[in-house]
């Protein structure tokens, strides 16, 4: 499997979360011994929505240390910043002219990131699923590890690639798929049953990898629940089932059967399942926030790691785009 190319990237946008963990860097993790692997910091497409100078760098190298803290090894993948691999400029470019506006238009996240930030609505934004297409097809991987929030943009990389091949006559690209170990993508709850967790919104209902123990307690005290059932075996509420499946995430011991019964047979009490939930999320965290802390303390350590992961990645970027240039016939000489 060795020869299995895997790609995936975070946006440097803040602070990585729960949802991060459980949609991608789980299986970054599970797939690093594996596949050979490309795993990147995402800041170009950070700059879509977050343009902010001064952030960019405090968030590139938290992104880089607590994908580390979380058990990424830099020795056995490329660990790099996009904007270190200058290819993906150039790739992306030349997908541009595969890409139609309509299509673009009509992605979800264009419309939902149009929609929040009416003001900014940039062609970066609108070509978004292109760049990442560029990330993926630059190293011509056949797996990507992310959430359920990716499916779509997934999707149009397979679309990309197909309408390259099939325009050059080729079989250069292959289809990259959606990859979790699980037997389907995950999609990690916000804590107040309004979506989905995320760097960036909903501050007081995700949970990141940095909060402290009494955030982190404070956080789950605070989850939405529902009335407490009065007929037996009813449907779960949504707010509750939410709860279940965070549990099931980061317990260990088989508690979330026990609050199902409880739930079952309307006895079930709030207070102990959001505490139980807060107890096991600090014993799953807090050795990541340590550790990442260490590492941030570390910068020289981490510019390394970055030097050496853009070289890594650079080298397959190189022989791609001079490939993709063959085939289009830009090469005059
Ligand atoms: P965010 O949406 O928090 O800004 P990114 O867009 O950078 O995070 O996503 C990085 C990776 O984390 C992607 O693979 C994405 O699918 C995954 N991800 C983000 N939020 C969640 C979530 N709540 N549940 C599952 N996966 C998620
Ligand atoms: N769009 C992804 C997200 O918002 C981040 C990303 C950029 C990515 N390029 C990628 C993910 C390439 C996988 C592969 O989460």
């Amino acid at each position: 499997m060795q020869n299995q190319i895997v790609v995936s990237g975070i946006r440097s946008t803040g602070y990585l979360h729960l949802g991060n963990y459980f949609g991608a860097i789980q299986n970054y993790i599970k797939m690093q011994d594996a596949y050979n692997c490309y795993f990147f910091v995402a800041d170009l497409h950070a700059l879509t929505t977050h343009p902010e100078a001064a952030e960019l760098r405090p968030n590139v190298y938290r992104v880089i240390a607590e994908n580390i803290a979380c058990g990424l090894e830099p020795e056995k993948v490329a660990l790099y910043v996009q904007s270190d691999v200058p290819e993906t400029n150039e790739l992306y470019l030349l997908l541009n002219m595969l890409a139609y506006k309509g299509e673009l238009e009509k992605t979800t996240s264009f419309k939902d990131k149009s929609r929040a930030n009416p003001n900014n609505i940039n062609a970066g934004l609108l070509t978004y699923p292109v760049l990442m297409a560029a990330d993926i097809m630059l190293h011509r991987a056949s797996f990507v590890p992310v959430g359920k929030d990716q499916e779509q943009h997934l999707e149009m990389t397979r679309n990309f690639a197909q309408r390259f091949n099939h325009r050059y006559g080729v079989d250069f690209f292959p289809e990259p798929m959606p990859f979790n170990f699980g037997e389907q993508l995950v999609k990690v709850p916000s804590l107040d049953n309004t979506g989905k967790m995320s760097k960036s919104e909903n501050e007081n209902a995700t949970i990141y990898l940095t909060d402290s123990d009494e955030v982190i307690l404070k956080k789950c005290k605070k989850a939405v629940t529902a009335d407490t059932p009065t007929i037996a075996n009813s449907e779960v509420h949504p707010a509750v089932e939410n709860i279940f499946m965070l549990l099931d995430l980061v317990n260990t011991d088989g508690a979330t059967a026990k609050f199902r019964e409880d739930y079952a047979n309307c006895s079930i009490r709030y207070g102990d399942l959001k505490g139980q939930l807060g107890e096991d999320i600090v014993k799953f965290v807090k050795p990541i926030r340590e550790r990442a802390l260490e590492l941030l303390a570390n910068e020289a350590m981490l510019q390394n790691i970055m030097k050496t992961g853009a070289e890594k990645a650079r080298e397959s970027a190189i022989n791609t785009v001079n490939e993709v240039r063959k085939l289009m016939g830009i090469q005059y000489y």
